[in-house]
């Protein structure tokens, strides 16, 4: 891979993901929306970061709260219109931002006007073949079709009513990895191709920088729908969240090579435009290796690499990601990303021990990260060292505790990632609009330390440390360190890399480390002389 002073700017960006229910509020409902980003894209510059990806706005019931789209040409008026779009896409270009849309191809909404043809048509219908509608096993249908779960928990199959009578059960099932109300489609149906090209398209129209692809792995099954192998002694009911912990390696349902023949066809389409547009896959793979197909030259620019994400704290294990994440790059020639955080995933504050630990632990990896080369994705409020929130059972709202709150493993679900952001102020709504009270996630009472406003201005605060860092980045870490990691200690304690003249050191052991001689240009804590403490990390040209 070279290294050009042209380099295309998503090679080396920082994405920064808005969760637009939980981001800023306009109109004072209590869930955020399009004006309210748009009004905080000024924050967005000065942190310094490059791009923003923003979760799902399209025409939704709102069931998995937006990757659920019944219109993907339209904006919910939950979030407002078309029109806001479109102001918000002006605005980011003016201050310098890429805007990147997260499109939702696996599945629609069941309110989708596709789904509801499906259901009023009968079985062997053009309506049904846009989905996975298939008889059911055993005595009158009454089993589902295979033994597949949803990632929410349960069964992966909704049975409906039977066509001819409309009344009660006994009619046939459709497929839904995630919800019931997520409905699968069947992408062997040339139709289904077609309507995303013309999403595609129509964004594309209006401007924006790239898509973010939502379940990439997931478009195609196995044809034959067969069932997964389950070894013995797995329960595959206890394996609600199946994309991230894969108690199971047989996968009829996942990264079938069949999928690579639409981010083909998207790309092609994505060439047409001008500018650099592009395409990032959220593909939860088995390996790096199969992760690697995804960015191929003539498919996606980019995947999240998880990997990084689901690291425990451990310098060999960062290590080992770093190398592996490289080696299986350089044979498709794509760049790499870094990712600790998301909507769907434990705050990363949080899964390193929380607390003060957790929270150093937190930004002592996010410095390192920011050296790698590629680019990396920052999720909305870990740049206030937002920890994980311990929503209360009556409170969530997350399908994933709907669907397994009654079973024998009930999964808490995601909501404790997504609280709104504290902008200001000493008690809830924190600034996150005009309204008085909780936003639609409760916010702690503690966080009146944790607003941006008390953040700013003090130089211990993680937000001001994120402003260093991205500034730093942009002065020490640029795509002109070039691509190549050196790993010069993967010990236990110490993971230390160089890259181009850059000197990276992350301390996760228990003991402070003398650091190697050379100018200090960023640290995630304060450092006494060049003594490197534990949870800490730091730079030196
Ligand atoms: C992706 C999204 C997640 C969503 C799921 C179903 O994993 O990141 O939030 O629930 O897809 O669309």
């Amino acid at each position: 891979m070279t290294d050009t002073a042209a380099a295309p700017w998503w090679r080396h960006a920082v994405t920064y993901q808005v969760y637009p229910r939980s981001f800023a509020d306009a109109n004072g409902d209590g869930i955020g929306d399009l004006p309210g980003i748009t009004s905080r894209l000024p924050y967005l510059r000065d942190l310094g970061v490059d791009a923003l990806w923003i979760s799902p706005f399209y025409t939704s019931p709102q069931k998995d709260h937006g990757y659920d789209v019944a219109d993907y040409r339209d904006v919910d008026p939950l979030f407002g219109s078309l029109a806001d779009a479109d102001a918000l896409i002006a605005r980011a270009h003016e201050l310098g931002l890429r805007l990147i849309v997260d499109l939702v191809p696996n599945h629609t909404s069941s309110e989708h006007e596709w789904f509801k043809a499906a259901l009023a048509a009968p079985p062997g219908s053009p309506e049904r073949a846009r989905y996975l509608f298939r008889d059911g096993r055993g005595p009158n249908g009454d089993e589902p079709p295979n033994n597949w779960r949803s990632v929410f928990g349960g069964s992966a199959w909704t049975r409906v009513p039977d066509h001819s009578t409309g009344s009660g059960q006994g009619g046939q099932w459709y497929l839904h990895l995630f919800d019931s109300s997520q409905p699968d489609l069947d992408w062997r149906n040339p139709e289904v191709g077609d309507m995303f090209e013309d999403v595609l398209r129509f964004w594309l129209d209006r401007g924006v920088d790239g898509f973010r692809i939502d379940v990439a792995h997931g478009l195609l099954k196995e044809e034959s729908l067969r069932d997964q192998v389950v070894p013995d002694g797995v329960d595959p009911s206890s394996d609600a969240s199946a994309m991230i912990e894969r108690a199971l390696t047989d996968e009829p349902m996942w990264d079938q090579p069949e999928v690579h023949d639409v981010y083909r066809r998207w790309r092609r389409v994505l060439e047409e435009y001008p500018g650099d547009r592009i395409l990032v896959a959220e593909a939860w793979t088995q390996t790096a290796v199969s992760l690697a197909r995804y960015v191929r030259p003539d498919e996606m620019h980019q995947a999240f690499n998880f990997a990084w994400l689901l690291a425990p704290w451990s310098a060999k294990a960062f290590a080992e990601v770093i190398t592996g994440t490289l080696e299986e790059l350089s044979d498709v020639k794509a760049s790499p990303t870094w990712v600790l955080s998301n909507h769907d995933v434990i705050r990363h504050a949080t899964r390193y021990g929380g607390g003060a630990l957790g929270l150093a632990r937190a930004r002592a990896a996010t410095v390192a990260m920011l050296a790698l080369p590629g680019s990396a994705y920052v999720y909305q409020g870990e740049e206030l060292g937002l920890e994980q929130v311990e929503v209360a059972p009556d409170q969530r709202q997350d399908p994933t505790w709907l669907r397994t709150r009654n079973t024998a493993a009930p999964e808490e679900g995601r909501d404790g990632c997504r609280i709104p952001i504290p902008w200001s102020g000493t008690e809830p709504p924190y600034g996150f609009g005009p309204g008085e009270g909780q936003p639609w996630l409760p916010q702690p009472a503690s966080w009146g330390g944790l607003t941006v406003a008390a953040q700013t201005g003090d130089p211990d605060s993680t937000l001001e440390l994120y402003r260093r860092a991205l500034d730093a980045r942009r002065r020490h870490a640029g795509t002109d360190r070039g691509d190549t990691v050196e790993i010069l200690d993967e010990g236990h304690q110490v993971l230390a890399f160089r890259r181009g003249g850059l000197t990276v050191v992350l301390n996760c052991g228990e003991e402070p480390v003398e650091l190697p001689a050379g100018e200090v240009v960023l640290s995630s804590e304060p450092l006494d002389g060049a003594t490197l403490p534990a949870n800490a990390s730091a730079w030196l040209v």
